[in-house]
């Protein structure tokens, strides 16, 4: 049996634009959007050095970005907060983890923006792309 071609070429046209719609949807924000602010940075880097600078460099932490890549950053941030720093895990306040979670994607190339980064606010929904 034969179609026409017409109605071949429509019904591709109808299913590649059902594709890239289901891509747009599934689109979520990165952390290359501009998810956390220059303060938390500064701050961040405070928390950096007294406390992570001991143990890692930022080589590792370029590493451990490019392993979560795709993930939300809500995880990242949890894992930090469960196991970090190594010698006392959970000894920082909620906000100082935030903060120097904004200092490493900072120093890994990643820009400040306006909006503050907020574990209890939409981090879920940021994902981790690679350096
Ligand atoms: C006393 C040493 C020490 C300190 C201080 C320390 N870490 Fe770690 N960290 C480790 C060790 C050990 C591991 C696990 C082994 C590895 O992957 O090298 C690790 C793993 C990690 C990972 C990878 C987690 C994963 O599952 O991929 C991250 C991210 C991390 N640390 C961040 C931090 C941050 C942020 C700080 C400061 C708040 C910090 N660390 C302080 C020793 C330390």
């Amino acid at each position: 049996m034969k179609y026409p071609v017409n109605l071949l070429i429509g019904i591709t046209v109808l299913l590649l634009g059902l594709v890239i719609n289901m891509g747009a949807a599934a689109q979520q924000a990165t952390v290359a959007d501009g998810v956390f602010t220059e303060a938390q940075v500064e701050a961040g880097q405070l928390v950096y050095d007294g406390t992570c600078k001991a143990c890692h460099n930022m080589k590792f932490y370029q590493d451990t970005l490019k392993s979560f890549n795709r993930q939300p950053l809500i995880y990242l941030w949890e894992t930090v907060m469960g196991t970090m720093p190594a010698d006392n895990p959970g000894s920082l306040g909620l906000s100082e983890y935030t903060d120097v979670i904004a200092y490493i994607l900072h120093e890994n190339g990643f820009p400040t923006g306006d909006t503050m980064l907020d574990p209890n606010n939409g981090m879920d929904e940021i994902n981790i792309v690679s350096p």
